[in-house]
């Protein structure tokens, strides 16, 4: 027989038995001091952290990304610097689902990278989709409570969802996406991803630009047919989970090449409309993609809850040469998400290995639930001193700033002629999708709207496709006329299960 190490304790020492119990006899009553079992039982307890109010259900891999062009024109953050190759961590999600619910259920995909630079860690929390439900940050309890479920029989309700659309009509372009053929990806590595957001670069010379990320998938785009989603959301809950991880086992690693537009800092004035709207695309003939690197994720994670579940990617992580934008959605999540993860994994939780930076980190914070590194015993405690502590580089002090200046309102401003919120949407159904799309897509919202109860929100949505198309508002309505009652149909995946 070879030789097993012994059951320890958790703190070291061997235990006796793996099988029983400290009892009064082989039949008594156990001992409260057999402190073997209640270590084992009280930190059974706790092996659940809360899981992510969204995006719960998902999974990752560790990897690469190495510049293929310069950028530094645009940009002096030391991941995009030519010949740079970076260590890199990625997680995708649903966003509706808790942890469990089946992968192939019709939602957007969260597409987040953790990128371990030389100069901290720089994250990239974006989506498989380039555009959003809304475009201010206090509506995302309201709209992603709409998408969960009913406080009282706790059911995902077709009605609430349409409700809060159609009274938020922002979000006609991200759900035109949504109820297209890449509301489902075929897998996680067939699926393209966005940062979503305009950004900000810096460059050397202290020059800003407005950028968008696009990372595209080299294995190509493939969506899944809504019943073999439904079909697989019963039998493979897991399945892109499952797909990811045997491709990298295999040794077949997926790779997306990242591109950006880039828009010169004058410009956003100036264009037809907002260009810091979240519920915007930007023309590709306005802004071509400038190609930049490759991701290659090839490396499994050991661990899934204390390389996937405990990661904490946050908006809020720039590093020099990048930053915000005045996009309220994305100054929103700068708070969120930080705030999320002291929360979910402890104050903490940048002291995890997987959190950690690879860059030296200097702080003054210190201390704090389960604090592990710290400073050495001659480090000042406090700035400013004058014993040789870490000092702050003013030379950052205006980088990544813009121009801001007004009386304190609760308003958007629609001062570019396109500030509208349909346009997009129309042109995405008209001349992005070919007529095969465009009548699977009738099917979907036939399905979807199908399902909703109440009549006035029902007219509501034939009202919103009817701004999205005149001709899909009519198509709509005489489909669900042709219904008797409030039946589900043409997408069993997703009729009576979540949407967002
Ligand atoms: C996760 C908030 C909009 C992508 C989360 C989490 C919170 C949150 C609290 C859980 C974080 C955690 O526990 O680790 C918000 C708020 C938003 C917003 C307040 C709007 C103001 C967006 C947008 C995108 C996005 C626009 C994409 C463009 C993601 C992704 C995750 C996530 C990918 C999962 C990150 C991971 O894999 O750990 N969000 N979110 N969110 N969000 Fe958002």
């Amino acid at each position: 027989m070879s030789h097993v190490p012994p059951t320890t304790t958790n703190s070291g020492a061997p235990v006796a038995s793996d099988a029983h119990a400290l009892s009064v006899g082989a039949d008594g009553p156990i001992a409260l001091h057999d402190h073997y079992l209640v270590e084992k039982l009280a930190q059974f307890n706790r092996e659940r952290v809360p899981e992510r109010v969204v995006h719960a259900k998902g999974g990752g891999a560790f990897g690469t990304f190495t510049v293929t062009n310069d950028v530094s024109a645009y940009t002096r953050a030391a991941v995009f610097q030519p010949g740079t190759t970076t260590e890199m961590l990625a997680r995708f999600s649903t966003v509706a689902g808790e942890q469990g619910s089946p992968d192939t259920w019709r939602d957007p995909r969260g597409f987040a990278l953790k990128f371990y630079t030389t100069e901290g860690n720089y994250d990239l929390v974006g989506n498989n989709t380039p555009v959003f439900f809304i475009r201010d940050g206090i509506k995302f309890p309201d709209f992603i409570h709409s998408q969960k479920r009913l406080p009282g029989s706790h059911l995902r309700d077709n009605d609430m969802q349409w409700d809060f659309w159609t009274l938020s009509p922002e979000s006609a372009h991200q759900v035109t996406w949504l109820m297209g053929d890449r509301g489902i990806p075929a897998t996680w590595r067939n699926m393209d991803g966005f940062g979503s957001h305009t950004y900000q670069w810096i460059n050397a010379a202290g020059e800003r630009f407005w950028v968008k990320y696009h990372f595209k998938t080299q294995q190509g785009i493939e969506n899944m047919p809504a019943e073999v989603a439904a079909q697989l959301a019963g039998s493979d809950a897991d399945h892109h989970i499952r797909d990811l991880h045997e491709h990298i086992e295999a040794g077949d690693f997926p790779r997306w090449t990242l591109s950006v537009q880039v828009m010169p800092y004058a410009d956003a004035a100036e264009y037809r409309f907002n260009p810091f709207d979240l519920t915007k695309v930007w023309p590709h003939g306005d802004y071509p993609l400038i190609e930049v690197g490759v991701m290659e994720l090839n490396r499994n994670p050991e661990n899934y809850f204390a390389q996937i579940e405990q990661a904490t990617f946050a908006p809020s992580n720039f590093v020099p040469g990048i930053a915000a934008s005045p996009d309220k959605m994305l100054l929103a999540r700068i708070f969120s998400y930080a705030d999320a993860h002291r929360y979910r994994v402890g104050t903490n939780h940048a002291q995890l290995p997987v959190n950690a930076p690879q860059s030296p980190v200097h702080s003054y914070s210190q201390d704090g639930a389960a604090r592990y590194t710290f400073s050495s015993a001659t480090t000042p405690v406090y700035a400013p001193n004058s014993v040789g502590g870490p000092a702050a580089d003013p030379a950052r002090a205006g980088e990544g700033g813009w121009e801001s200046d007004g009386a304190l309102v609760r308003t958007a401003a629609t001062l570019h002629p396109e500030d509208d919120d349909f346009g997009q949407a129309g042109t995405l159904y008209r001349e992005v999708f070919d007529d095969a799309a465009r009548a699977r897509f009738l099917d979907t919202i036939t399905g979807h709207v199908g399902g909703v109860k109440r009549s006035d929100v029902r007219e509501r949505a034939i009202q919103y496709w009817t701004n999205v198309d005149a001709g899909l508002g009519q198509a709509l309505r005489e489909r669900l006329t042709a219904l008797d009652a409030p039946v589900e149909t043409g997408d069993p995946g997703t009729a009576s299960v979540p949407v967002a």
